[in-house]
């Protein structure tokens, strides 16, 4: 898996999973690819251009088949020292209609395959037209690899369906997938496509925790900076000291869980930026905004993540009663590959208030 270096590979890896519009998934993604040293990444968002300037300085190739910027680009030739790597974006036809829409793949992926080593697509298909399009394109050689989104296949991939390789994809930072190019002695390059798992077994990288660091340094003065302009005018929940004269016991609790310290996790972390504070500061999922200073009971996971704003039922002595609005599943993962297996029944209890 070794870096590319100027004078020619044997062989080429490149990720090409997290095809997510979120941008609090960026950074996270292109830490680990950084980390485990890979040569380029298919990815895009909305967000990119913050994250491919450090890519870029860590070598890391960043290729944006979501480029809001070229909004009409739909492929990508990539240099990967001697070798070129097609890459297309597939989403569905749309207003376009089948017909047109395929011809035009058709065409776009010949004129691909004639100036490239390897084409690999990024497809937001469903998993029955990725097979469809694999059996129509495959055998002529056109497509060679197909990432697909989770919510688009069976998570039981890869498979080969009509010699083209079907490459599952995780996103969240989670897993990531690689597509490996391997050119054995003559032309032919043999394609291989697994899941990396994404987490502590990737030691840090000194010069790139200095790259992550300084981006989330300069997200974190941003976030400040539109707080200090627009101040939180009313709070738009009521705090867990609220519920406490109430609920003394479920407040006690409470205070002495992780829940409460979510924030204070990021504090220590340097990480008071949009994209952790997206799960781990109430505050901010209501408001998007972040004030620092509010007390630390206000903030974290709080009673009225799971529970609702709770102004009016706090102010009318419990009725109506709370709905418990917020699932766990929204900021945890069954199955987590990052912080070991979620299990909601086992959470459950140990949250028991
Ligand atoms: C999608 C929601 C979500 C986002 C976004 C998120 N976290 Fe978390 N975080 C969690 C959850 C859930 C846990 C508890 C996981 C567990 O232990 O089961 C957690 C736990 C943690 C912990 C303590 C446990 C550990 O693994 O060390 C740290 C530190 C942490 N997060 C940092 C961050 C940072 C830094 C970011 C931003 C880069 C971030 N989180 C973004 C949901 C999130
Ligand atoms: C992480 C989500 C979460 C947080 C944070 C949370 N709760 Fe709950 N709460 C729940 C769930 C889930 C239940 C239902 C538990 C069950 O059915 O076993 C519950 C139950 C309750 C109940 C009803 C208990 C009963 O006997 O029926 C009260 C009252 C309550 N919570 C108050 C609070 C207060 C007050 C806070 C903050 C100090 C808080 N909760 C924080 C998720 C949460
Ligand atoms: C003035 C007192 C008071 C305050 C303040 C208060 N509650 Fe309650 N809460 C009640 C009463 C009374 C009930 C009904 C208890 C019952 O039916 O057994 C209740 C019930 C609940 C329940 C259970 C609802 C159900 O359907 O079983 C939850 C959850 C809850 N409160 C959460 C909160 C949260 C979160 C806050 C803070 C935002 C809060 N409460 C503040 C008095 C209060
Ligand atoms: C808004 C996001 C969010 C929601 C919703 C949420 N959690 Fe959490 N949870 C977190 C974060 C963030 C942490 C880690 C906090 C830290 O360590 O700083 C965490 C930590 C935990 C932990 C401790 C894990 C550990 O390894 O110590 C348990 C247990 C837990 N949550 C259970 C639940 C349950 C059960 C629910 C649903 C009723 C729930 N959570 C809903 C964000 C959330």
């Amino acid at each position: 898996m070794g870096r590319l270096t100027a004078d020619g590979v044997a062989s080429v890896t490149v990720e090409g999973g997290n095809l997510c519009n979120d941008p609090s998934k960026q950074p996270v993604i292109v830490e680990s690819l950084v980390k485990m040293r890979y040569a380029a990444c298919l990815t895009g968002s909305a967000d990119t251009d913050s994250v491919r300037k450090d890519a870029g300085n860590a070598k890391l190739a960043v290729v944006p088949p979501f480029d809001p910027a070229h909004p009409d680009q739909t492929s990508w030739i990539i240099e990967l020292g001697s070798a070129r790597v097609a890459c297309l974006r597939l989403e569905p036809p749309g207003q376009t209609g089948e017909e047109a829409w395929e011809r035009a793949l058709v065409s776009s992926l010949t004129a691909l395959r004639k100036r490239a080593d390897v084409v690999a697509v990024a497809s937001r298909l469903s998993e029955a037209e990725n097979r469809r399009l694999a059996g129509q394109l495959g055998p002529a050689g056109l497509i060679q690899a197909i990432f697909v989104a989770p919510a688009n296949c069976t998570p039981d991939l890869p498979t080969v369906a009509d010699g083209v390789l079907l490459c599952p994809t995780k996103d969240r930072g989670q897993a990531v997938t690689l597509l490996e190019a391997e050119r054995a002695g003559g032309k032919s390059w043999k394609l291989s496509c697994r899941l990396e798992t994404v987490g502590s077994a990737y030691a840090p990288d000194p010069t790139i925790g200095d790259l992550v660091g300084r981006y989330y340094q300069s997200r974190q003065t941003t976030l400040a900076g539109a707080t200090a302009e627009k101040p939180l005018s009313e709070a738009s929940y009521a705090p867990a000291p609220r519920c406490k004269p109430c609920h003394a016991k479920a407040y006690d609790v409470w205070q002495k869980s992780v829940h409460a310290r979510a924030v204070a996790t990021l504090r220590e972390k340097q990480r008071l930026v949009p994209e952790c504070l997206t799960c781990h500061s109430e505050q901010f999922r209501r408001n998007t905004q972040f004030d620092a200073d509010l007390a630390a009971e206000d903030d974290g996971v709080q009673c009225s993540t799971c529970h609702g704003d709770g102004i009016v039922h706090a102010l009318t002595r419990g009725i109506p009663a709370l709905s418990r609005e917020q699932t766990c599943g929204s900021c945890h993962t069954e199955g987590d590959q990052v912080h070991g297996a979620f299990s909601t029944e086992a959470a459950l209890r140990r949250i028991q208030h």
